[in-house]
């Protein structure tokens, strides 16, 4: 039933294409049960490096055209690690020759270039997967099944925030994270994170009320140049959010807070508890139980271990800790594994197609002035 090899094709040789390398080569050693991921070729616009990544990471082969990875027929598996303009057209080219696709987070630039691809992908019943590694930290998975089941009692409240600090400095120059062609700015580019990870813990948002502005309005055209270009996304994202099952929350996002390198966090409160967390402490829950003796009361540390699966697959003693390219392994893993089961784990195009609503809604509040119903 199980196709015992898929062949890995995996296009961009940045900074999640070297995670998605590090992912498919640790994935089997973490998890036996999968199929053995088989590096056939990476691709990249810039013939050298996917030369140089391909002899780094162990690849078989490289391109300079990420085209000749779909024509290649031993590749099963298409990894989309490109800037975000590019996304669309790559899947659909992936999932037209029969591929199944992992694409970076924001899907792509606009809800109806993502929708194009949810339907394209389900109307071919192949397995796709989206770029929301945060959530597969054990942690969260605690987090969600204490929520679940009820061990916060009914919730109150969820404040989450994604705050880092690459794009504070005004002489950071014009890149493609700041390109309109690419969709709305840090909105989507954290923002997405932390709806994600609300929507992991709590389910959906129904309405909101944003606030999204560009703090820094001009760039250099590259490092150190005189000539300046017009920011027209936004630098920092404020939301007041309105959940399907009932409570409030607030989320921000913002990529201009200066010092804070990965505060992707929140606080989710209960009337008989509350959970902290920050991926800055990736391996740490904080939970406060109500009702205990005042004197003695507080927020608990929970460390991650074995009993938090699948922390195991990496490690057989508690509190020594998972990093990032764990949790991409651990994405990489759900992912190989929902191709051989035929069922993705998620977050798949559909989820990220939701994410995406909410991510529109926001702008769209942010214009208006008002709530926004967050799009069916
Ligand atoms: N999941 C996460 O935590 C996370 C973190 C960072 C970035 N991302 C997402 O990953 C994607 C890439 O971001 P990055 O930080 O790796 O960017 P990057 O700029 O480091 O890398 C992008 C790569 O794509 C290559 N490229 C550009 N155009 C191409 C084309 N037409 N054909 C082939 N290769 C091309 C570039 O040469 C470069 O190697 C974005 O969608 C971003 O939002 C996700």
């Amino acid at each position: 039933m199980q196709k015992r090899e898929l062949g890995i094709g995996l296009i961009g040789t940045g900074f999640m294409g070297k995670a998605h390398a590090f992912a498919y080569r640790m994935a089997l050693a973490a998890f036996p049960d999968i199929p053995t991921p088989r590096l056939v070729a990476i691709a990249d616009v810039n013939a050298t490096s996917a030369a140089e990544a391909a002899h780094q990471y162990g690849f078989e082969s490289s391109s300079g055209n990420w085209r000749d990875l779909i024509a290649n027929p031993a590749i099963d598996v298409i990894s989309i690690t490109t800037p975000n303009s590019f996304h669309k057209e790559m899947t659909l080219a992936a999932l037209s020759a029969g591929k199944h696709v992992h694409c970076e987070k924001p899907l792509s630039p606009s809800l109806a270039d993502s929708l194009e691809m949810v339907e394209a992908a389900e109307a071919k019943g192949l397995i796709t997967q989206v770029g929301f590694n945060y959530i597969k930290n054990p942690m969260l998975k605690l987090a969600r099944e204490m929520i679940e089941a009820g061990e916060l009692g009914e919730i109150t409240g969820f404040r989450g925030i994604h705050a880092e600090d690459y794009m504070h400095d005004p002489a950071s120059p014009w890149t493609w994270r700041i390109d309109p062609k690419g969709g709305p700015g840090v909105v989507a580019d954290l923002g997405s994170h932390i709806i994600c990870m609300a929507r992991y813990l709590l389910g959906g948002i129904a309405e909101i009320n944003a606030d999204l502005r560009t703090i820094v309005k001009q760039r250099p055209i590259a490092v150190g140049s005189s000539d300046m270009k017009p920011v027209e996304v936004d630098d920092m994202a404020r939301m007041l959010v309105t959940f399907e099952r009932g409570c409030a929350g607030t989320l921000e996002a913002t990529w201009v807070n200066t010092g804070r390198k990965m505060h992707l966090a929140f606080e989710v409160t209960g009337v008989k508890g509350s959970l902290v967390f920050n991926q800055e402490h990736l391996n740490e829950l904080h939970f406060y139980k109500a009702g205990g003796d005042p004197r003695t009361s507080g927020f608990a540390k929970i460390e991650s271990g074995p009993v938090h699966p699948p922390y195991g697959q990496f490690c057989v003693a508690s509190g020594h800790q998972l990093g990032f390219n764990d949790l991409k392994t651990i994405e990489m893993g759900e992912f190989l594994r929902g191709i051989a089961l035929g069922k993705a784990t998620g977050p798949d195009f559909r989820e990220a197609y939701n994410i995406q609503k909410v991510v529109e809604a926001a702008v769209a509040s942010s214009k208006t002035r008002a709530w926004e119903r967050v799009g069916k």
